[in-house]
């Protein structure tokens, strides 16, 4: 298949632990959505937890620590070779596709049940992009499974409107919905919202952002002018400071049933 990743792929394999001050390998971080995952998990004892775009298996290798997937698989689905080559030194079974592409057969074996989990992957997608990709995941699953994920959202729109022209600044075609959008999108794909709970936010800080997109000082410079220009220097979730500038990435965990 076609690397689906395309540059970010340089903060992949084992520099991705250290990204975002840890984010994504930091148990405290993680211990909303594996609480939500093993309760729905304790529920359904379904044969396999399939986490899509699951990055180095960390959510899975904490959701284990909690005796979930006892009895049953834990399969990691994602584009990048290098996440995937540290999921496997986890002892984490997994399938290289993309989320948009992947079919159930490849995850799920036939006649079996799944739950599904993902984090941070939705933005990926881009604004044209995340309605087709819900309704892929939803045709993958099985009508009652669950899917417990946590996405980027923010409950006020002028607050993703302010990530979101950060990141088209940044020139990357991700894209964060208003949490309510993002209900309505669900709910159209076919996706019942039954609860929505906080998760940490993650600190954005512009030379690590740099570093993942590939910006020189002077790029990280002029988006630092043009956002305090149209945005104010100091707002709930962009702030200018002497070395750069500062974001606040919300999060929002979903738990969600298949509906017929
Ligand atoms: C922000 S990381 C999150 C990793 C993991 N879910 C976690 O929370 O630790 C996003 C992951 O999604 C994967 N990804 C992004 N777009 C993808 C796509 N279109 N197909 C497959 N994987 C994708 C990336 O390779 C990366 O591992």
């Amino acid at each position: 298949m076609a690397e689906p990743i395309g540059p970010e792929q340089m903060v992949h394999g084992t520099a991705w632990a250290q990204m975002h001050g840890g984010y994504f390998s930091d148990p405290a971080v993680a211990q909303p959505l594996v609480a939500a995952v093993r309760e729905v998990w304790a529920g359904e004892r379904p044969s396999v937890v399939v986490d899509v775009g699951g990055g180095t298996g960390f959510l899975l290798s904490q959701l284990r620590e909690t005796g979930a997937g006892d009895g049953g698989a834990l399969v990691n689905l994602d584009g990048s070779r290098l996440q995937l080559s540290e999921a496997e030194k986890n002892g984490i079974s997994c399938v290289r596709n993309s989320v948009e592409a992947f079919r159930r057969a490849e995850v799920v074996p036939a006649g079996r049940t799944a739950l599904w989990l993902m984090r941070s992957v939705l933005h990926y997608a881009g604004e044209k992009g995340l309605a087709p990709l819900l309704r892929h995941l939803r045709a993958q699953a099985a009508t009652g499974e669950f899917w417990v994920h946590q996405t980027a959202c923010f409950e006020r729109e002028e607050d993703a409107d302010c990530l979101n022209a950060l990141y088209r600044k940044m020139r990357t075609g991700k894209w964060y919905p208003a949490v309510a959008d993002l209900r309505g999108r669900l709910d159209a794909a076919g996706w019942r919202v039954l609860v929505v709970r906080p998760a940490p936010a993650l600190l954005l800080d512009s030379a690590e952002l740099g570093r993942r997109y590939g910006l020189a000082e002077a790029d990280l410079r002029r988006i630092a002018d043009e956002m305090a220009a149209e945005f104010g220097g100091q707002n709930e979730v962009f702030r200018r400071g002497p070395a750069g500038f500062q974001a606040d990435l919300h999060y929002r965990i979903f738990v969600c049933a298949a509906g017929a």
